[in-house]
């Protein structure tokens, strides 16, 4: 039986407690050209945001915001940790990312789309134009679907215009959207679109990707059946055309259900629709993801702390002016897109590049293409993406005319050799990086550099952004100290305006997952007493630095999206013949991880090959592509404990050629040995140490 190398000897030491074996790299200085413009340049704004001026501090964030009606209270406590922030304000999202920058900007873009088809040439959206746009939907919104502030609407669309221009028509209303990532099935959204309560639902009919049409359409069928299983019934889809009056899916629109918003508008031209005054706290928008359980949960932020707090830390982390050409790569459908394509820069009255294809179509060039025709001059994307770029172009950069002065990387941690390639040959050493930690929950950054303040770090997320105050815990709940060299689980001491209000329809689950861990005392009413649990795990050096080493739950971070195991794991079981499925990550050379899936099959069932088949094409109906397997396995059963609960964290050792610890407190050790064999075709040989997130995999319920 292996034995585990690296792990301090003495049963009760616990995973948080492993050291890690990491050197820290050199600092990378910002450059001077950058620091010279920069929105943040003056240092006393750390003595601002001390500790002891929270949570007034985070008054400077909503001042960049116009209200109707001033807040009385910036941070009301006293019910943790339900917190409320500018209570008392009132304003609107939608006016403070459109209407208020008129007078100034009427004529500059607000939005540029690339669609992916190189020849199709690029739309300039000015704000004046994303006026009247966004009061013609909030019209048809209002007016035709009947809906009203306070109603939930569900937006299952690929990136286009029309998918930011209805969130701010719904954020206009105080209508709660719901965004579904497009590449998400119709089920997924079917499913979302029923816990939020949604009774319209909005669409695109198709869009390019990789050269070729998606239909998207067919995904709304599909997405209006899963709903009414639930017991949500969908009144009306409402279907963008990609291309005005001409329809480009293959399934027929649905009388009496189905509308082209292209024909509803024309009897809304030109129609205003006043904004809604919105209490502070009223929510602005659901975002799903995927947590421990099976079902996904429905992040709910709120209007006045969210806006803030994306609007501040866009100005000061993505330093983003109004002459700026911004451009992030990330999906709308993710927080990313929310937080950083749409309400942060056009809160700033930026300009924000919306890009339809994916990154390498037709070539690796492309977006280097779409830099230099459009002077993009800060560039926001996923280690994912930096890799997937790194591999299929390497020199492709250096072809192109661009000059980026600031960049971003978000969503999983960057390994310091991509991290060198985006700085040097994406960046030619003259844009400031910003390694920016956060989560879905979280509204915005909780760690990255100041970019024209501190020194960049390659692979370390950096220091905490202002306001936030994290701390290491281990399982125990004592400190992690810097410098230790110990990884633990990172918390937030306290609460910030970003933060998630709640679970919809859930008070329960979010106190549960995010608040319980380390309370010392569920009944008090300090918010000392209350840190966020991330779920992540992290290390920090002496000099203050986080690095972020992935998720201690059972999520799967697959090119920066979330996965929770136990929702491929349900889906997986959906598949005659299986018995049991456990899924875990496996390391992938461009996407950071990807699903395996671990199958026992029922007794009497032998077609394990069309069991195969069928949980790839389950997967891929269920939740979307992004969660197909990179491997299937049918084992002839699971190592389990004696309590009878799946050890994923041995499955995931063994995917990985990682050292499985101690196997002999087993159910069934023996099953472990057949699997080496089965999967590896080998005993059980230790090839690496691998990841942290990997040694830690499924150690938090
Ligand atoms: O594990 C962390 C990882 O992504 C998770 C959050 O995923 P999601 O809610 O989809 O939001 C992604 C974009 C904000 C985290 O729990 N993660 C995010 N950013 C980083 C990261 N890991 C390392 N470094 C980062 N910069």
């Amino acid at each position: 039986m292996a034995v585990r190398q690296d792990v301090v000897p003495g049963a009760e030491t616990t995973e948080a407690q492993i050291a890690v074996h990491w050197k820290e790299e050199e600092y990378v200085y910002p450059p001077a050209k950058f620091i010279g413009q920069a929105n943040l340049s003056d240092p006393a704004i750390a003595e601002r945001f001390q500790e002891k001026n929270f949570p007034e501090c985070f008054r400077e964030y909503a001042d960049m915001l116009t209200w109707d009606k001033y807040w009385h209270t910036t941070l009301d406590a006293s019910n943790p940790p339900f917190w409320k922030w500018f209570v008392g304000g009132k304003l609107n999202a939608c006016y403070n990312c459109v209407d208020r920058h008129l007078p100034k900007y009427k004529n500059k873009a607000a939005l540029i789309f690339v669609p992916e088809p190189e020849d199709e040439p690029v739309a300039f959206i000015t704000y004046q134009e994303l006026y009247t746009r966004v009061n013609e939907v909030a019209a048809v919104l209002r007016d035709f679907c009947g809906l009203k502030t306070g109603d939930r609407v569900t937006i299952h669309m690929p990136m286009i215009p029309e998918l930011p221009i209805t969130m701010l028509a719904c954020a206009r209303l105080g209508i709660i959207h719901s965004v579904v990532f497009g590449g998400f099935s119709g089920e997924a959204a079917g499913l979302r679109a029923a816990d939020s309560g949604s009774r319209v639902m909005i669409y695109a009919d198709g869009y390019y990707r990789n050269g070729k049409i998606a239909d998207h359409k067919a995904s709304a069928d599909i997405a209006v059946e899963h709903a009414e299983k639930e017991g949500q019934k969908i009144d009306k889809v409402l279907v963008w055309r990609r291309h005005r009056g001409q329809y480009l899916s293959a399934k027929p629109m649905v009388e009496g259900r189905d509308y082209f918003m292209d024909d509803i508008l024309k009897d809304f031209r030109l129609r205003k629709v006043d904004p809604v005054s919105m209490d502070a706290e009223a929510p602005l928008f659901l975002m799903y993801t995927s947590g421990t359980t099976g079902k996904p949960k429905g992040c709910q932020h709120r209007t006045g702390g969210y806006l803030a707090y994306v609007t501040g830390t866009a100005k000061y982390y993505q330093d983003i002016h109004p002459e700026d050409v911004y451009w992030c790569m990330a999906d709308i459908g993710w927080i990313t897109g929310h937080s950083y394509i749409v309400y942060g820069p056009l809160a700033l009255a930026g300009s924000s590049v919306i890009f339809e294809g994916v990154p390498t179509y037709p070539d690796a060039g492309r977006p280097w293409r779409i830099a230099e025709q459009l002077a993009v001059n800060i560039f926001h994307t996923s280690p994912t993406a930096i890799r997937m770029l790194r591999k299929t172009g390497p020199d492709e950069p250096k072809k192109y005319n661009y000059h980026f002065k600031h960049m971003t990387t978000v969503g999983e941690p960057i390994e310091p050799e991509s991290w060198r390639w985006y700085h040097e040959v994406v960046g030619k050493r003259e844009a400031a990086i910003v390694d920016t930690w956060w989560q879905t929950e979280n509204g915005g950054f909780l760690c990255s550099t100041k970019p024209a303040l501190d020194p960049m770090k390659p692979g370390s997320a950096g220091p905490p952004v202002l306001g936030i105050f994290p701390i290491i815990y281990d399982e125990q709940g004592k400190e992690v100290q810097a410098g230790s060299g110990r990884a633990g689980n990172i918390c937030i001491r306290n609460p910030w305006p970003g933060i998630m209000q709640t679970v919809w329809k859930d008070d329960e689950r979010f106190v549960k997952q995010y608040y319980t861990k380390y309370c010392k005392n569920r009944e008090s009413k300090d918010w000392h007493d209350w840190p966020y649990f991330a779920s992540d795990g992290a290390v920090l050096a002496p000099d203050g630095y986080y690095r972020i080493l992935g998720r201690v739950d059972d999520v799967i971070n697959v090119a920066g999206h979330r996965l929770g195991t136990k929702e491929i794991e349900s889906a997986c079981l959906t598949v005659p013949g299986v018995a049991e499925a456990a899924v875990v990550p496996v390391v992938d050379e461009i996407k950071g991880r990807m699903p395996v899936v671990y199958i026992a099959l029922r007794p009497g069932v032998s077609d394990g090959k069309r069991v195969e088949q069928e949980i790839v094409t389950t997967l891929e109906t269920m939740i979307g592509k992004i969660a197909r397997p990179k491997a299937v396995h049918i084992v002839t059963d699971l190592p389990k404990t004696r309590s009878g609960k799946i050890m994923r964290r041995v499955l995931a050792a063994i995917t990985n050629s990682m050292d499985t610890g101690d196997v002999t407190t087993l159910a069934n050790p023996d099953v472990v040995d057949q699997i080496w064999q089965e999967v590896q075709g080998t005993g059980p040989v230790v090839k690496k140490e691998g990841p942290e997130d990997l040694k830690r995999f499924g150690e938090v319920e």
